[in-house]
């Protein structure tokens, strides 16, 4: 290994705390060599930063998460989950399940009252809501075997931006007023000063962070197994949470086979169970395949109708059948299989949007059987948290993490004394099945909550292949509009020959079989909506959500091109 002197200095420093402002780009950025796309510029430089000095793109991946976990304290994170998609330059493909695990102590019911009805609330705010969480687990176990560099190295930009602070953005701090956050008392003092909120421009240092980050670069073992998890649990417990250090011990990162697909020649790889995202994609382009969207022109209101109505098909499987994988057996195979899709596309209508609760599933697999419709309930309020970041280095190695507390500040705890959040990934589980989550969704006894089970995610990192070639590394945070802005993004590119920058920009639309309705963003033309509405559609409009930090590897170049997302202030960094 190369010996290089290793500092890392935060650039808004060096400019006397200058506020990070980014326009939405209208082009992707261009690097011969490597590139970092993430919601922070910091946390992209501080993977960069190692990419020069010899790192590889899981050591930068690394490096960006754990910068994330101190500049983007939203989503990034100590205390919650992820996964990594890895995929070498010599073809070798990698996926990292490190997504949280309900407590030992967890049980199907325990956010029902004595009437069996869901307490409002209590899976998403408060110490009851949080589970073992695998992100120091995920990263360090990724570092550990396929990164080049060390822990410490990768850890040492985070510890800097925690140490000596940043500049906080006007976003930040409009998100650091969350109410939530105030009502738990070690929180209110470090992300709201005791209620003098911080101020855009205003140096954000996080010492109690910064120490624990010192103390796991320099024994990771410890959060797991150690003193720290001995401090995690008693904090938990003390709030009256179920964790305990039983729980933190017997947390496991699980390596697991990517779900593959095509779609009109490309190779897709994507994220299996306990995530829905990679086989709720395959499962719609696979629907998608047998159209010809290009002709039907990009975000024309017949594209849209057609891309809606497989949207509408994959969401209504991941419902019934769609969990743990190492709980529920989960029909994958029958799930992605062309003609699985094809047979679908058969029962969708051109001119007439389906009806949700009169969808029939096609009878070509037993395993796939037909169930009761349920009747949702109520949309719980919008979330805009998790993250993603993509990384390209200079050897062609790539990597895709999504990563996440799920709610905005997750849990909105922060472990006394240590200084980082904990999730709230518990209500990504059925609480009651039929009952909608936080995002709407609808769930069936596969994702119910169970002692050590992890909760079904629709976090979809993705690359997509052409003639065997990395070409494109996508992912976004938005629930479960991860799985359909993804879908976007990529069909963007294959079908409607958009570059990068133009997919991750174009406007989004979603659909989630229940509530029957396509969310779009509001800059779709009226005269589509109009078309959209007369097809029978129940159109619901909204600014904009999601935030796809993305990367397009230049077939005839092999430039490494960088789409950041403008709705979100992401920032792509490359050399
Ligand atoms: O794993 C999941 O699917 C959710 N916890 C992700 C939450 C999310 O993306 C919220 N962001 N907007």
């Amino acid at each position: 290994m190369r010996s290089v002197h290793w500092v890392f200095v935060p650039l808004l420093l060096l400019t006397g705390g200058t506020l990070r402002i980014s326009a939405a780009p209208l082009r992707p950025s261009h690097a011969a060599h490597a590139m970092v796309a993430s919601v922070h510029e910091l946390a992209s430089r501080a993977g960069v930063d190692v990419l020069r000095r010899g790192g590889n793109a899981v050591d930068a991946a690394v490096a960006t998460g754990f910068a994330l976990a101190v500049v983007h304290p939203q989503a990034g994170n100590l205390g919650g989950g992820g996964f990594m998609l890895i995929r070498m330059t010599d073809g070798q493909m990698h996926f990292i399940d490190y997504r949280e695990k309900a407590p030992l102590a967890a049980t199907a019911n325990m956010y029902l009252d004595s009437q069996g009805n869901l307490i409002a609330g209590s899976s998403l705010v408060g110490y009851k809501s949080i589970a073992v969480p695998g992100s120091l687990a995920g990263m360090v176990f990724a570092e550990s075997k396929y990164g080049r560099v060390g822990l410490q190295r990768v850890m040492d930009p985070a510890i800097h931006l925690a140490r000596d602070g940043f500049a906080l953005a006007w976003e930040d701090t409009q998100d650091l007023r969350d109410p939530e956050l105030g009502k738990f008392p070690e929180s209110r003092h470090i992300f709201q000063r005791d209620g003098n909120y911080y101020k855009p421009g205003e140096v954000f240092i996080q010492p109690l962070l910064a120490r624990t980050l010192e103390r796991l670069a320099h024994n990771p073992d410890d959060f797991y197994h150690g003193e720290m998890a001995r401090e995690i649990a008693t904090a938990i417990g003390k709030g009256g949470g179920l964790i305990r250090r039983q729980d933190l011990s017997s947390y496991e990162v699980k390596e697991r086979e990517p779900i593959l697909g095509t779609y009109r020649g490309y190779h897709i790889v994507s994220a299996p169970p306990p995530s829905s995202g990679g086989v709720a994609l395959i499962e719609i382009l696979n629907i998608l395949e047998g159209y010809d969207l290009d002709q039907l022109g990009n975000r024309s209101a017949e594209s849209i109708h057609l891309i809606t109505e497989a949207f509408r098909r994959a969401f209504f499987d991941r419902a019934e059948f769609m969990g743990d994988p190492d709980f529920a057996k989960v029909p994958v195979a029958a799930l992605i299989d062309k003609r699985y899709g094809a047979a679908w596309r058969q029962s969708v209508d051109p001119e007439h949007a389906s009806i949700s609760r009169e969808l029939k599933r096609p009878t070509i697999f037993s395993e796939l059987e037909q169930y009761a419709w349920r009747e949702p309930g109520p949309l719980g309020p919008e979330s805009s948290n998790t993250t993603h970041y993509s990384v390209v280095d200079r050897e062609g190695n790539a990597v895709a993490v999504t990563t996440t507390l799920n709610d905005s500040f997750g849990s909105r705890v922060t472990v006394e004394g240590l200084g980082f959040l904990l999730n709230d990934e518990m209500d990504d589980f059925a609480a009651k099945p039929g009952v909608p989550n936080l995002y709407g969704l609808i769930q069936g006894p596969a994702n119910a909550i169970g002692p050590g089970r992890r909760p079904l995610s629709a976090m979809t990192p993705t690359m997509v292949l052409k003639d065997g070639k990395l070409f494109l590394v996508l992912g976004t945070p938005g629930g479960p509009t991860i799985i359909t802005t993804v879908a976007n993004i990529l069909m963007g590119v294959i079908d409607y020959d958009l570059d990068i920058q133009e997919a991750v920009n174009a406007p989004r639309f979603h659909h989630q079989w229940s509530p029957d309705q396509i969310l779009l963003e509001d800059r779709i033309s009226p005269d589509t909506l109009h078309s959209l509405a007369s097809k029978g559609h129940t159109l619901k409009l909204e600014h904009f959500w999601g935030d796809g930090e993305c990367i397009e590897v230049d077939p005839k170049t092999g430039e490494r091109l960088g789409a950041s997302d403008g709705r979100n202030n992401g920032k792509v960094v490359g050399y």
